[in-house]
């Protein structure tokens, strides 16, 4: 069964993929499906900046567009070089909670995990789809 740590590695692979031009700050992702599947990205960054897309949303959306369903994700790891943890940036937070709700998010650097939290703690009172019914 895949663990954090093997979700690191993926993403640790997926990172070496990064497009990150203007920043120089590479960062890759791994999103475990709740039956053993992997998805991972990377960032990959645009000359007006402003079209980046971060290494979560590529994993989320290539598993969702690869037919993946929504809320069937057991985890995901982010690896970036910082001794530091990183952690999703808020408009990823929203996406992965509406797609994942609260599953772990492994934060790793190069040599190991930094910090492990649910996505719940990262994003406390979120808007979603419940509340436009
Ligand atoms: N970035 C990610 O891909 N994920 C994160 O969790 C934090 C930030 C990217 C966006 C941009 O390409 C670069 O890191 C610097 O912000």
């Amino acid at each position: 069964m895949t663990g954090p740590n093997e979700l690191v590695d993926a993403a640790r692979k997926a990172r070496e993929h990064a497009h990150a031009r203007q920043s120089n700050f590479k960062v890759g992702a791994a999103l475990l499906t709740r039956d053993g599947k992997i998805y991972t990205g990377c960032n990959v960054e645009n000359a007006t900046y402003a079209l980046t897309v971060c290494a979560e949303r590529t994993a989320l959306i290539k598993a969702l567009s690869e037919g993946e369903p929504a809320d069937n994700f057991a985890m995901i790891a982010v690896v970036a070089a910082p001794d530091d943890p990183t952690p999703p940036c808020g408009p990823c937070r929203q996406l992965l909670w509406e797609y994942c709700h609260d599953i772990p998010v492994v934060m790793a650097n190069l040599t190991r995990i930094t910090k492990t939290l649910g996505l719940a703690e990262l994003l406390p009172l979120p808007f979603d789809g419940r509340l436009l019914r």
